[in-house]
């Protein structure tokens, strides 16, 4: 039978209209004349009220299964709701029960869960409203990033997941291989022979899709990535996971203000299409999660962003009238709480960080005439910090070359790289935005955890 979505039904649905629904009971109510209940089917922050009167065919029957949790169709006929809170209801004419859900032992009673608990039932968290809120956010988001990218004309390009190479150098590698762990094959000096394994090389789970869109970049233009990357980053933070998605774009012909240009751009069309898709569940974040989240879109979408480099950084940072718990002096990577200062407290709105020091940052980015610098830039959002890291690439052969080796990258691992430098090179520039971190900045979702539907950190891959 053809059902509705809930969501469809409670913008639209009009008296007398006859409809069918699926979903999940939220909560049940026996009166003596009748009894009520709350059904949601994810599409839609609010529950469709339905009324089961005691003519249904099976009335006490069909009572006793429908606890909280259980899957149920619902056919009926909407009427006006006389109870507050929401516009029409459903009078159900028949309900089938799909699977009952014993509440002895369903966790998700009606009550507030903490987010903790939460993470314990990853299987089933995604049935409460917050969770339920958070990734339909989440869809917006992902569809608002393709439509941006698709409106300009850039190309959609799948990068490997699996590689050969550290594009960030950082050493935050898993690797991938089909050894026997017990007994890998031995070279000569007593090393895992990895000319044995599956790709006859050491071979990643990848950091980042950037060299290869730098390669589609080199033959189409603007091209972007969208999936998942890997970092084996020990670190237990809420903005850090093991697991995470990036979004790539990469651009020929492109300088590093045209580059911070459309990270701006960016931002801003993605809040503005996100607030237009899911206005309920943003009205939800701002009453119950982070009473600063629509301010704070309309702050995005409304200001321009600072620009300042990584010297006056410093400078401001040096001049703050606190004390931070990680040192501030030229040469040294900023940290967290040096971001948030900036970006939060500073300025009150997002900070584009240029020109770090060119021992802190990749070897790919482009080296400054003070040769101390390099073409880097670093979008930094109020609570989360880095939301975008990217810059403006070495397009020089020789001094990316110079670059490889002083960073101790052998250069035949890179000749395909290079070769981009010796057919055609051009200026060209590119960011990654952590797909997460702007889920949680726009939501204000205090963790990391809790805006990717299976969460991946150290010692943590259940589910
Ligand atoms: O600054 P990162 O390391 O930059 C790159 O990987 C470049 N290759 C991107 C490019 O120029 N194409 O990472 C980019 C962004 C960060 O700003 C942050 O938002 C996010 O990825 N990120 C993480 N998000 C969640 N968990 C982690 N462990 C993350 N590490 C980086
Ligand atoms: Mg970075």
């Amino acid at each position: 039978m053809v059902s509705q979505r809930i969501a469809e039904i409670l913008r639209n649905g009009q008296p007398d209209e006859s409809v069918t629904i699926k979903g999940w009971v939220r909560t049940k109510r026996e009166l003596k004349e009748f009894a009520f209940m709350e059904v949601n089917d994810g599409s839609f922050m609010a529950n469709l009220q339905v009324i089961l009167n005691p003519d249904l065919p099976d009335y006490e029957d069909i009572l006793q299964q429908l606890n909280t949790g259980a899957s149920v169709e619902v056919t009926g006929t909407l009427v006006p709701s006389p109870g507050k809170g929401q516009r029409i209801e459903l009078k159900a004419s028949a309900v089938r029960v799909y699977g009952g859900a014993d509440p002895q032992t369903y966790p998700l009673q009606k009550k507030r869960h903490s987010f903790e608990f939460l993470r314990t039932i990853g299987h089933l968290r995604s049935r409460t409203n917050t969770l339920g809120a958070v990734f339909r956010v989440r869809n917006a988001c992902a569809s608002a990033i393709h439509q941006f990218f698709q409106e300009q004309g850039f190309l959609w390009i799948h990068s490997p997941i699996i590689t050969a190479n550290d594009c960030e150098g950082a050493g935050e590698l898993f690797t991938v291989t089909n050894l026997d762990l017990k007994d890998p094959p031995k070279t000569d000096t007593q090393e895992v022979d990895y000319s044995q394994d599956f790709f006859g090389r050491p071979a990643y789970l990848t950091v980042s899709g950037q060299l290869q869109a730098e390669v589609m970049a080199m033959a189409f233009r603007d091209v972007y990535t969208f999936g998942p990357t890997f970092r084996a980053e020990n670190s237990n933070t809420s903005r850090h996971l093991a697991e995470f998605w990036m979004v790539e774009p990469e651009m020929a012909f492109c300088d590093l203000v045209g580059d911070m240009d459309l990270a701006e751009a960016f931002l801003k069309y993605l809040f503005k299409s996100v607030l237009a898709s899911c206005p309920e569940d943003m009205e939800f974040f701002n009453k119950r999660i982070d009473n600063s989240v629509l301010a704070t879109a309309d702050n995005i979408i409304n200001n321009q962003f600072e620009r300042i480099t990584y010297t006056d950084a410093i400078a401001l940072l040096e001049k703050a009238d606190r004390k931070f718990e990680y040192p501030v002096s030229w040469g040294l990577d900023l940290q967290s709480e040096h971001e948030r200062y900036l970006a939060e407290e500073l300025f009150k709105k997002p900070v584009i960080v240029t020109d770090y020091p060119v021992e802190i940052k990749a070897f790919y980015m482009r080296l400054s005439d003070d040769e101390k610098t390099v073409r880097a830039m670093d979008v930094l959002a109020p609570k989360i910090g880095e939301i975008i890291g990217g810059s403006q690439r070495e397009e020089r052969l020789e001094v990316l070359e110079q670059r490889i080796v002083s960073q101790g990258i052998p250069p035949e691992d890179l000749w395909w790289y290079l070769d981009l430098r010796r057919y055609g090179t051009v200026p060209h520039a590119g960011f990654g935005l952590g797909f997460e971190r702007l889920v949680q900045f726009m939501t204000g979702m205090a963790n990391i955890r809790d805006v990717i539907p299976f969460p991946r950190t150290p010692l943590s891959a259940e589910f």
